[in-house]
């Protein structure tokens, strides 16, 4: 397994001093290469897990590996780089960079990981083609299209080769038609490039195209 997490807490305070216990006692486990939706209410601790299993945020008690990685032990800088690395985000709302064309935005992951300026353009126009945005990446997010802007975001999360895609609501923001293209285009990535693929939607319908189907529910996932 590329993935294993086993008895997963995370409790946060509320205004009031009171532990909200959202994750109870977590597992879940993914093949390098797999797919898997999570669906589940809103407040249920969907994008938590997420952003746990990211290392944007630390798990209380419980296993977290990463390919064989204990990212519970994780040192903060250890944490950074391997997020860096290893993993691609992409969130509802694109988190583009308004000031920096699609390029540029695209490239920017590589820079802080310290690839050459040539390197990084190279790469970063490779995969604005695959997104099939070419055409489009001397353009500020403001001069694109909400499909188009989530798929500068995907290219931007793919700039460092990443071995795992966290979406987390990545087509919430669309219309039905843009937000097909766009799942199809992260299928297409997983499939193809065997990227391993964690994604939250509300969508039942594009929840049921991952290989397996979770619901987050009393801080525990089921798999349906
Ligand atoms: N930093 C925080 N401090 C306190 N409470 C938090 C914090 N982050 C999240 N929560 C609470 O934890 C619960 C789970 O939040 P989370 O964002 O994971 O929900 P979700 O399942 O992603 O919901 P949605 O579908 O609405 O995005 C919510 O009740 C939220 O208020
Ligand atoms: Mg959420």
């Amino acid at each position: 397994m590329q993935i294993e997490v086993s008895g997963l807490h995370k409790s946060f305070l509320d205004g009031e001093g009171h532990q909200l216990h959202i994750l109870r006692g977590l597992d879940f486990s993914l093949d390098t290469g797999s797919s898997a939706s999570i669906v589940g209410a809103s407040g249920t601790g969907k994008s938590t897990f997420l952003h746990i299993l990211g290392t944007l945020d630390r798990g209380d008690t419980g296993n977290i590996y990463f390919e064989k990685m204990d990212l519970m032990k994780m040192k903060r800088e250890e944490s950074s780089s391997f997020r860096n690395r290893k993993i691609g985000f992409i969130f509802q709302f694109h988190q583009l960079l308004q000031d920096f064309n699609a390029l540029e935005n695209v490239m920017i992951p590589a820079l802080i990981l310290g690839d050459s300026h040539s390197t990084a353009t190279e790469r970063s126009k490779m995969l604005l083609d695959q997104v099939g945005l070419f055409d489009r990446m001397h353009h500020k997010p403001s001069q694109l299209s909400g499909g188009e802007q989530q798929r500068v975001a995907i290219a931007r999360a793919l700039t460092n080769a990443p071995k795992l895609l966290l979406a987390d609501e990545p087509t919430g923001n669309l219309d039905e038609e843009t937000s097909d293209q766009v799942m199809e285009l992260l299928l297409k990535l997983n499939e193809e490039n065997h990227i391993s693929l964690v994604m939250i939607t509300h969508n039942q319908k594009l929840a049921m195209l991952t290989n397996f189907k979770f619901r987050l529910e009393n801080g525990v996932l089921h798999q349906e």
